[in-house]
């Protein structure tokens, strides 16, 4: 059986859209207007309803949800109903290991986390080592694996339960996915992953093959369980091409359609984009020592004045401004306090050079707590490895 898409609205994906952006699970480029992405790739807001469920099960509405960071959904209304009526479910999501991980990726794995704790949820954590070998022509299967070895730690640091989490390194445990994968493949043709990934005539196979294995461990616990069980997918909104696609054959394979809740992207430190390896002075590292963040923060853009003078005569922009979502979306908790903030950069009360002093501490702060995490977390990799013998009960 073959997918004709070709009225999906997602189709458009790939397009520069007005010229301003452009969001693939590989790259992000311009100032993504997240209320048009949503239209086009046909998600939800995450509204009252949601906002309620999660009241009823957590006991309150989560910071990033607060915050707008966590902004869209497909079918976590119906996730929740389930697990109203007492179907758990397992969380999926993930990790391409192509270098260094920065506070971007940090994020929708504290929401993962997040919701592990609350909803006692199994999660299921795939490292796509052979997706960045395809993809990165400079990349070599080493490479790959030293970043595997690295990032885990990162992984590890976040704090999942180790109970309840298994790292499935895609070389290594292929054989786990293949047998799903191999059905994914069949049902769907060339010009559907053409048009929903943005393939062309000189894209590797590898690459062309490669999103039926990310859409693997939407169903893999189902595999596992021998029913169908619900799997909840959080992650930021550039990775949402797989789940659609997979959501498309589910249902025909005898599976459930897996849920996303997704995210925006934490922003560059330059102007415009995602914080992105790939653009290293823009980015902070987990690895990143005092200096370096003071450096990168100090050489960062802002929505200020060019000049003191100006500026406190006509107040910055904060929307523009990364300085200013670090804190909405990363660092400042208090919701009274990031209005005060809001409003003094608004007033030019608030200075940019002030403002970058207090994000420099926020972060040295924050990464001194996580790389002592991440050293211990070399003690613990063994604890998270996947294991194909270790029962799973959701
Ligand atoms: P990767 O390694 O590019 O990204 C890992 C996770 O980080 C999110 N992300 C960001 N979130 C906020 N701000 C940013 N600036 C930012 N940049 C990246 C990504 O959306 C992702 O959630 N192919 C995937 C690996 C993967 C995966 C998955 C991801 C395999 N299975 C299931 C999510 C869910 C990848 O290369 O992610």
């Amino acid at each position: 059986m073959f997918l004709n898409l070709s009225n999906e609205p997602y189709l458009k994906m790939t397009e520069k859209g007005n010229g301003e952006y452009q969001v693939t699970p590989w790259s992000v480029e311009g100032e993504v207007d997240y209320d048009r992405l949503a239209e086009q790739f046909g998600t939800k807001y995450i509204d009252e309803e949601i906002k309620e469920y999660l009241i009823k099960f957590t006991g309150e509405v989560n910071f990033f949800v607060r915050r707008g960071f966590f902004f869209s959904h497909r079918d976590l209304d119906w996730i929740f109903k389930k697990y109203g009526e007492g179907e758990k479910f397992y969380l999926y999501t993930g990790r391409g290991p192509s270098g260094k991980v920065h506070l971007g990726h940090l994020l929708p794995w504290y929401f993962t986390k997040y919701l592990q704790d609350k909803f006692d949820a199994q999660l299921l954590f795939q490292v796509t080592d052979d997706e960045k070998f395809m993809y990165r022509d400079e990349l070599s299967l080493k490479d790959v694996r030293n970043s595997t070895m690295d990032n885990m730690l990162d992984i590890i640091a976040v704090g999942f339960n180790p109970k309840k989490t298994q790292i499935l390194v895609d070389t290594l445990w292929i054989q786990e996915l293949y047998s799903i994968s191999i059905r994914v493949a069949k049902m769907i043709n060339f010009s559907t992953v053409r048009a929903v990934f943005g393939f062309t005539e000189s894209t590797n196979i590898g690459m062309i093959f490669f999103p039926s294995i990310q859409a693997a461990p939407s169903v893999l616990y189902s595999e596992k369980l021998k029913k169908p069980v619900p799997c909840l997918i959080p992650a930021a909104i550039d990775q949402d091409n797989y789940w659609r696609m997979m959501r498309d054959i589910a249902e025909k394979l005898g599976y459930y359609k897996p849920a996303q809740v997704h995210s925006k992207f934490l922003p560059s430190l330059s102007k415009g984009g995602k914080m992105s390896s790939s653009s290293p002075e823009s980015a902070i590292y987990t690895t990143d020592k005092p200096k370096d963040i003071e450096k990168k923060i100090k050489n960062a853009f802002t929505g200020g004045q060019p000049t003191v003078e100006e500026q406190k005569k006509k107040g910055a922009n904060p929307y523009i401004c990364p300085i200013f979502w670090y804190d909405n979306y990363f660092f400042e908790t208090d919701d009274v306090k990031l209005e005060e903030i809001r409003q003094d950069c608004v007033s030019g009360k608030l200075l940019c050079g002030e403002h970058k002093m207090c994000l420099i501490s926020k972060v040295k702060n924050f990464l001194a707590d996580f790389q002592a995490k991440r050293e211990k977390a070399k003690d613990a990799v063994n604890d998270f490895l996947y294991d194909p013998k270790k029962e799973v009960v959701l």
